[in-house]
């Protein structure tokens, strides 16, 4: 048995029965150690394309590459041996075609060992994702705001005015449909993501969309407050940048009054 084939606590069998019953638990991640602290606690941990942005300072999520969600994938799999681990499929490897996206994504499985793949994109994607399911590779889907078409679209919510619904409801049905066990439904109107989680007969994974969906999901490091402003969907549980920066102010402070290090954090002689 190789190192990826003991089988995990958390399966995408295990999510996909979770319609309309206990709220899936999801969080992302990118690293072993993060991975590891989360992992007792979620069911599913995403590694998100968002990696780009939050971990390598990209200004958004178009120029992640096939080798950092690699990368990122076998770290979260080497912290995390519970969760069902989910890895994002980065811009520009999978949209060309079925057979792009089916080799693009069987390399990630195999070089990651993670259960599953997402992928963005809703009606359009729907043949992609019937073609990889029905050769085995387990998709979520991603519809409402799908962050690498910010060039065309922006970042702005879908759904709050009327005439927007039908095309986020069609692109559910036509992704849950074609296969993918769930579907992240990112920033919509709360009706919307009720209305979406009600009509798709997959699993809903709220991402600003009302807790009506079948399970939620944020960037862990929006939760855990590292960042300076989050958007408004985010409920912030800690407050960790300002505790880093208040530690980083009193380590500063210490060196150079020469108080770090004391004593007891300094090697005394043996004899
Ligand atoms: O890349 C990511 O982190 C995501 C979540 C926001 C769902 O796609």
């Amino acid at each position: 048995m190789s190192k990826f084939e003991k089988q995990r606590n958390v399966t995408v069998r295990d999510i996909a029965a979770r319609k309309g019953k206990a709220p899936v638990v999801c969080l992302t991640a990118y690293t072993a150690l993060v991975a590891k602290l989360l992992d007792p606690h979620v069911d599913l941990l995403l590694v998100g394309d968002s990696v780009g942005m939050v971990i390598h300072g990209l200004p958004n999520t178009v120029g992640v590459t096939m080798e950092m969600m690699i990368l990122h994938g076998q770290a979260v799999m080497r912290g995390a041996p519970r969760a069902c681990i989910v890895v994002d499929m980065p811009f520009g490897s999978y949209e060309a075609s079925p057979e792009q996206a089916f080799t693009n994504a069987a390399r990630i499985m195999r070089e990651t060992g993670c259960a599953a793949v997402k992928l963005e994109g809703g009606r359009v994607m729907a043949p992609t994702i019937e073609f990889m399911v029905k050769r085995g590779i387990p998709v979520m889907g991603h519809i409402g705001l799908q962050p690498q078409k910010v060039n065309m679209h922006g970042y702005a919510a879908k759904g709050r005015r009327r005439d927007e619904w039908d095309d986020v409801i069609a692109d559910a049905r036509a992704v849950a449909d074609a296969g993918a066990f769930a579907t992240v439904v990112e920033a919509v109107a709360g009706d919307l993501g009720e209305r979406v989680t009600a009509e798709a007969s997959n699993v809903t994974i709220g991402i600003g969309a009302s807790s009506a969906c079948d399970g939620q999901i944020l960037v862990t490091e929006d939760m855990i407050g590292l960042f300076a402003t989050t958007p408004s969907f985010v409920k912030r549980y800690a407050e960790w940048g300002a505790a880093i920066d208040e530690a980083a102010a009193n380590y500063a402070a210490e060196v150079k009054a020469r108080r770090f290090p004391g004593a007891e954090h300094t090697y005394s002689m043996r004899d």
